[in-house]
């Protein structure tokens, strides 16, 4: 099950990062090009911040069945690179990502006007993207080769 759960969480890296660069591009395109905010754009950051959710929910299941949340506070866990990544780092960068997630599609939701809107999916779900792509262990950073593409 662990297993499984893993392989979700890490194929799901890909639907969420599709739907962050989608809901980012097509806010600042409608920004840019003073477009009417559309029910589609505010249902794309909808489903973009459930798949951040989701993602949650799985990262927090493997958090405390891998073990990580036990390794907190054992020596030698904040001197290992790949420890301390899992079992600090990632968590930290990733909640951050997903309140800033959250706020993109709550806070365009209550905005006021259509550029409004599309400037708060911009501006949190931009922010958030960059912090997923900075916090996911890819394969090609140093000590993380063995973790997959998918
Ligand atoms: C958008 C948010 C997230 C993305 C894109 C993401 C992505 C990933 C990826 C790609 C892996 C590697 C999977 C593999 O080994 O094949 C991973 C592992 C993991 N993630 Fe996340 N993650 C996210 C959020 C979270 C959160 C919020 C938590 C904790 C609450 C979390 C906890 C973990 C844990 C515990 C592992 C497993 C490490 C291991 O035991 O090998 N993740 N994540």
């Amino acid at each position: 099950m662990i297993t499984g759960f893993l392989h979700m969480h890490s194929a799901l890296r890909w639907v969420a990062l599709v739907l962050l660069v989608l809901v980012v591009a097509k806010a600042l395109g409608g920004r840019s090009g003073n477009k009417p905010f559309t029910e589609g754009q505010k249902k794309l950051g909808l489903f973009t911040m459930i798949a951040l959710h989701l993602q949650l929910v799985l990262g927090l299941l493997l958090y405390m069945m891998r073990g990580w949340i036990g390794m907190l506070g054992q020596e030698g866990t904040m001197s290992n690179s790949y420890t301390r990544f899992f079992a600090v780092e990632h968590i930290t960068i990733m909640l951050v990502a997903i309140v800033l997630g959250t706020l993109g599609h709550s806070l365009s939701k209550r905005a006021s006007g259509d550029q409004a809107k599309y400037k708060k999916q911009a501006l949190f779900f931009g922010l958030c993207l960059l912090l997923v792509l900075a916090g996911i262990p890819w394969p090609f950073r140093e000590g993380f080769e063995q973790v997959g593409w998918f």
